[in-house]
């Protein structure tokens, strides 16, 4: 773990790591050994027992605080995770919304917010994260299937990961 883990060296950075999936994903990281960059929205609570849970075990995290969905909400991030780190290795884009409505129940407003956060935002993270990337750097989007408007914005998630292009 820590300096002999198989991510000795390299750092990660997890968006929505403060709870569940996230959570989850940012101290396996930890766990083998990566630094690991714990994201979160409002739930600075959360967000700093991941980063105790993880010290406790023996690895390195620090958490940083972005609001997705909102204009300039990829700057914020990258501002917030440069404060702390240089230079990154793996980005997970966990952080989602997960309402279940039906096409009836979806108005614009909901769909417009859910394709901010679903998808606008991760693409941007990835637009402003990859000069950061350093060489057999990975990014792995975490998507889903639920409802219409969900789905649509996973669906731009999983077409931008399909057509990806590996960082120069
Ligand atoms: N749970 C499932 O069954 C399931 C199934 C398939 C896919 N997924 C997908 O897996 C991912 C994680 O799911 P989960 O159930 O673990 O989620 P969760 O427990 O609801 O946690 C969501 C995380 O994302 C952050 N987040 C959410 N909206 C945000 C926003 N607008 N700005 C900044 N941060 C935001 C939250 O931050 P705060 O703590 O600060 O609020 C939290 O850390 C999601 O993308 C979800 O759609 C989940």
């Amino acid at each position: 773990m820590g300096e002999t883990g198989v991510l000795a060296g390299r750092t990660a950075l997890v968006t929505g790591a403060s709870r569940g999936i996230g959570r989850a994903v940012a101290e396996r990281l930890a766990r083998d050994g990566a630094r690991v960059a714990v994201h979160y929205g409002s739930n600075e609570a959360a967000a700093k027992e991941t980063v105790a849970a993880i010290e406790a075990a023996g690895g390195n995290a620090f958490a940083i605080r972005a609001e997705l969905g909102v204009p300039g909400d990829a700057e914020s991030l990258w501002e917030a995770f440069d404060q702390q780190a240089r230079g990154l290795d793996i980005l997970v884009n966990n952080a989602g919304m997960a309402l279940f409505a039906t096409v009836q129940d979806t108005d614009e407003e909901l769909y417009d917010r859910t394709q901010a956060v679903n998808a606008r935002a991760p693409f941007f993270i990835v637009k402003h994260g990859l000069r950061r990337l350093r060489d057999h750097g990975r990014i792995i989007n975490v998507t889903a299937a639920t409802d219409s408007a969900i789905s649509r914005s996973r669906a731009a998630r999983v077409e931008a990961t399909r057509s990806g292009e590996p960082p120069d």
